[in-house]
């Protein structure tokens, strides 16, 4: 049944996607938003520059037009190009994308935080999206995992499109995935133990034994073995998020997102957390992903890095690459430069 309104949905898009925007309809033609903004797209008033300036397309045209019916953070009105220094450019990291990000678009009202972002995340690597704060790193996630849905665009796990499945199929979907969240978001009423055989109780029919014997492993791992009948509020920050971190593992994750795990930290904390980090994917594989826009941390367990600005991902690549990219803007970004495209706005 969810098929079937699938295909319909599909071709209706086909159908009405033109090949030729120049082909302005009538006014009678106008039914729907894309053929208004078809009609628009003709009109002359559309950004300066739009002709000679390349590589600048706006994507999802069906939602409107920059600085006129939506805004992006930190692009001016006057910015004919804010796409000048998004290459896209994908390098090449050699495996299979576990996670597909394609042309997607959020908006929040007259803000648009995505505007049509392009991303595939490797599997076995750990991958890192960097930006700025209020970039919609956080939003990211929350698509990846079915808690948003797209304005328009798509996003694939494991080939699979998020936003297409049923409520069961996003149920079983998540069981792939292990979330820390920035402080841990344990339960307050749960000790470290039972917050850790959380995921296991609710999801599978493992008995008290087994589940004890997962839950005191993994925290083993993240050196809470002392700390299991603790409360969250008598754990420290650090603790916290190594506990989060232990939950998120215990269903044996394929793919692992922690939203900014470093934050909060004091660097000796975030470097040990980030070593934690890498042992952990050393030995269980998978796809990890980490937000953050701490450099350090990128340095230290990326092995793919996207960098995310103004709703798009400037480049993404293997990060010794990155790191050494002549693009200006992930030059100064990754480098922590005053002078560069990026400026205080
Ligand atoms: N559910 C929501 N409703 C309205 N605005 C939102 C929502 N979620 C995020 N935003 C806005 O989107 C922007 C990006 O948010 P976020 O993804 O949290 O940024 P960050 O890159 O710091 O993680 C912020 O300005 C935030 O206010
Ligand atoms: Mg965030």
């Amino acid at each position: 049944m969810a098929d079937e309104t699938r295909d319909t949905r599909d071709e209706e898009y086909q159908d009405e996607a033109p090949e030729d925007v120049e082909e302005a309809p009538t006014d009678d033609d106008r039914t729907d938003d894309w053929d208004d903004w078809r009609a628009r797209a003709t009109e002359d008033d559309r950004p300066q520059g739009r002709e000679d300036d390349s590589g600048y397309e706006e994507p999802a045209p069906e939602l409107g037009r920059l600085n006129r019916d939506y805004v992006i953070p930190g692009v001016s009105s006057e910015d004919s190009n804010p796409y000048r220094w998004h290459t896209g450019e994908k390098r090449d990291h050699g495996g299979e994308d576990a996670i597909e990000v394609i042309d997607l678009v959020k908006q929040f009202g007259r803000t648009r935080i995505l505007n049509g972002l392009n991303l595939g995340l490797p599997d076995n690597q750990i991958s890192m999206v960097l930006g700025p704060s209020g970039t919609g790193k956080s939003v990211l996630i929350k698509h990846i995992v079915g808690l948003l849905y797209p304005d328009a665009g798509d996003v694939l796990v494991h080939g699979e499109s998020v936003p297409n499945m049923t409520d069961d199929e996003l149920f079983e979907m998540r069981k792939k995935f292990g979330l820390l969240f920035q402080d841990g978001a344990l339960f307050g009423s749960m000790n470290v133990f039972d917050n850790t055989a959380f995921p296991l109780r609710q999801h599978t029919d493992k008995s008290e034994d087994e589940i004890g014997e997962i839950v005191n492993r993994r925290l083993r791992e993240v050196g809470l073995a002392e700390a299991t009948q603790k409360m969250p509020n008598e754990l420290s920050g650090g603790m916290r998020k190594r506990a989060g971190f232990a939950r998120a593992l215990v269903l044996d994750p394929a793919i692992v997102m922690f939203d900014e795990p470093d934050s909060g930290l004091d660097p000796v904390r975030t470097a040990l957390l980030c070593e934690l980090i890498r042992e952990i994917h050393e030995e269980n594989g998978g796809c990890y992903l980490v937000i953050s826009h701490d450099l350090g941390t990128a340095r230290r367990i990326a092995d793919f890095l996207a960098v995310l600005w103004k709703g798009r991902i400037v480049e993404s690549g293997p990060s010794d690459e990155l790191f050494g990219s002549d693009n200006e803007f992930v030059a100064q970004f990754l480098n922590a430069e005053t002078e560069g495209p990026l400026a205080m706005d």
